[in-house]
């Protein structure tokens, strides 16, 4: 089976591809290289041997996006393109709109001109914005803080319509909640063009020496120890969900939390890190940062009980994998 995977050398998307072509399926990539580096699908191919159809293309581009379709049989696609740093968002939200809404409803027009009834999307946890933890997939989804979220919740309402339109099509949205992490062979990791502002990617740039201190944002939160609690994911289990999700769709739109279902602190995770690692993180406690939430962690019966997936790595695991891939690579 072909696998089309639009944003297929970013961070979720290469380690899923490795995944796919683990399980036996060829994959078509598809990405624009804004936010990935052309290497990794040389990475991909040594990881797993295998060759990689590599597409430069932007999604939002329909004539750019036909072309696969015009050379190859798809059989299914994976949507991971888009952009996805927050405070961008705030900065540009038309750019965020086009990008992201326009490659879904480029991709969903694609399926229907080209016959392929299998979609998989990558949605977040921010379209469950403040409601109270465990998300369960059947809570109404609340706005979120920004632009970028807003193009999470409306993707996720066009493919909700499309479905109602076109019963044959399968579709599963995939609600990640915190990756992290990276792939065991220390060279597919989270390597972005720019620098993100997530609690990992700081806790390892502390660690390396390239800042003094991680910030962290907050210790009145209503929580274990007073600094935000949020559930984070191996970004390989969250590859072996798109796996189980592809293998399992049937007609209609299905919607599953990607997550493990643990919260775990701020400081927890600082603890976890040095103690795995055997590296100093130091910290200061700084003001909230605006628009967070103090807890956020998944109810994750449902893609257990649909998809048969669990989550194998704990937040050593992570750790250490994430230390692992950022000592290997100098970025
Ligand atoms: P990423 O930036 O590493 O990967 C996205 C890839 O899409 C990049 O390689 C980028 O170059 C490409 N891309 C963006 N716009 C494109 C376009 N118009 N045409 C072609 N390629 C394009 O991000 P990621 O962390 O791998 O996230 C993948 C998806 O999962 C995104 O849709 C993101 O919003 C979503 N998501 C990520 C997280 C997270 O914390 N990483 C959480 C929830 C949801
Ligand atoms: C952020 C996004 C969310 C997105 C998610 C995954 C915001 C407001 N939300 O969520 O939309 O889906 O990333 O990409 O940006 N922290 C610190 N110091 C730091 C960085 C983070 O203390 O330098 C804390 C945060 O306050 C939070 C936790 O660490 O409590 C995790 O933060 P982060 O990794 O940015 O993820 P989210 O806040 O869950």
């Amino acid at each position: 089976m072909n696998i089309l995977v639009t944003g297929g050398t970013g961070y979720i998307g290469s380690h899923t591809c490795i995944a796919l072509i683990e399980a036996g399926y060829t994959v078509v990539i598809a990405d624009n290289l804004c936010n990935s580096k052309i290497e990794t699908v040389e990475k991909i191919k040594e990881i797993t041997n295998k060759e990689v159809c590599f597409y430069q293309i932007d999604v939002s581009n329909k004539s750019e996006l036909e072309c696969i379709f015009i050379n190859h049989q798809i059989d299914a696609i994976i949507h991971f393109a888009g952009l996805k740093a927050i405070e961008e968002s705030v900065r540009m939200p038309m750019q965020y709109y086009r990008n992201n809404i326009i490659s879904t409803l480029n991709l969903a027009e694609a399926c229907q001109k080209y016959n392929v009834r299998r979609l998989v999307f990558s949605s977040s946890a921010t379209v469950y914005g403040e409601n109270e933890v465990p998300f369960m997939e059947n809570m109404g989804l609340l706005p979120t803080t920004n632009p970028y979220g807003e193009t999470k919740a409306m993707s996720e309402r066009i493919l909700a319509d499309i479905s109602k339109a076109v019963p044959a099509l399968s579709i599963s949205i995939l609600r990640y909640f915190n990756p992290v992490g990276a792939h065991q062979s220390g060279l597919i990791g989270e390597s972005p063009n720019s620098l993100p502002n997530n609690l990992m990617p700081y806790i390892n740039r502390v660690a390396k020496g390239k800042m003094e201190k991680l910030y962290v944002f907050g210790n009145d939160y209503p929580t274990v120890d007073g600094t935000g609690v949020r559930d984070y994911i191996h970004v390989v289990d969250i590859a072996e969900g798109h796996l189980a999700a592809l293998n399992n769709l049937t007609e209609g739109i299905h919607v599953y939390n990607l997550g493990t279902g643990r919260g775990t602190s701020v400081l927890e995770l600082i603890n976890a890190f040095e103690q795995v690692n055997n590296v100093k993180i130091p910290y200061e406690i700084v003001e909230r940062r605006p628009g967070d939430i103090a807890t956020c962690y998944a109810d994750t019966s449902k893609a257990e009980k649909e998809l048969g997936w669990i989550p194998k790595y704990d937040i050593i695991d992570m750790c250490r994998d994430s230390w692992r891939f950022e000592i290997n690579n100098e970025l």
